[in-house]
């Protein structure tokens, strides 16, 4: 439902002409449920701003939570050679997702150079990433605060780079785009925590960690 805000119910009503879509049938209810947060931002980013082309080098470095775990899965559809950072825990799921190789972002970021940086956590920014891109690179910062924003709207290329920010629109298109993504292989949702209704504050708290794998769902 966006940047709405609200609150959690058990039903909801939306216009049948509106952001609704059948679930492929290949897909668990809570995949369902985990379908489109992050799946939506990796393919804007990688695919809409960034423009990812296959042979290019990606980096995403945040790799295995909601936005990480779907851009590896894109990255690696889309003909990328993908790296990744994580956390020692989670490097066997950045490689199950599709990455070629991963590093601990506690010890700093790979060498590079990258074709494209998916900054997830804005961990890296503008200055740290700089030295690992490639002549003509992007990088993405799907976190960012807002001078970053008002910085890259300003002054996007930078020493032949790029910086984007912004945040993705959700449309039909998009999501039909997404299911088009999973029913060719190229994506599906990394099911993290799933918790009862009843556990819903405990849900909120590991969300707000933002070191949960995947996708967390809560189950009515
Ligand atoms: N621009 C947009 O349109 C848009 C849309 C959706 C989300 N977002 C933003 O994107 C961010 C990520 O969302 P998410 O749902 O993917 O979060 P998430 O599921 O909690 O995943 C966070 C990921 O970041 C990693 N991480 C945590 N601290 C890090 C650090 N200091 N350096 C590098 N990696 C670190 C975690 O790795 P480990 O678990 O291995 O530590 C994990 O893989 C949030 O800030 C969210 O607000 C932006």
């Amino acid at each position: 439902m966006g940047f709405k805000g609200g609150a959690h119910a058990e039903y909801l009503t939306i216009r049948a002409d509106g952001l609704v879509l059948p679930m492929p049938e290949t897909l668990s209810f809570e995949q369902g449920a985990a379908f489109f947060f992050g799946g939506l931002t990796a393919t804007h980013f990688l695919i809409d701003r960034a423009r990812l082309a296959a042979g290019e080098r990606l980096l995403v470095a945040g790799a295995t939570g909601s936005v990480g775990g779907a851009a590896l899965q894109i990255g690696r559809h889309l003909g990328a050679q993908v790296s990744a950072t994580a956390s020692p825990g989670n490097h066997p799921l950045a490689r199950s997702l599709g990455a070629d190789q991963v590093t601990d972002y506690r010890k700093g970021p790979p060498p590079g150079p990258f074709d494209v940086i998916l900054d997830v956590m804005g961990s890296l920014g503008w200055q740290a990433a700089r030295p690992l891109l490639a002549p003509a690179g992007r990088l993405a910062l799907v976190t960012a605060d807002l001078g970053e924003m008002l910085g890259s709207a300003i002054r996007p290329r930078r020493y032949g780079r790029m910086v984007l920010t912004g945040t993705n629109p959700d449309t039909l298109p998009a999501m039909q785009r997404l299911v088009a993504l999973h029913q060719a292989g190229g994506y599906t949702p990394v099911l993290g925590p799933v918790l009862p209704f009843a556990d819903l504050a405990k849900a909120h708290a590991i969300a707000e960690t933002f070191h949960k794998p995947g996708n967390l769902v809560v189950v009515m």
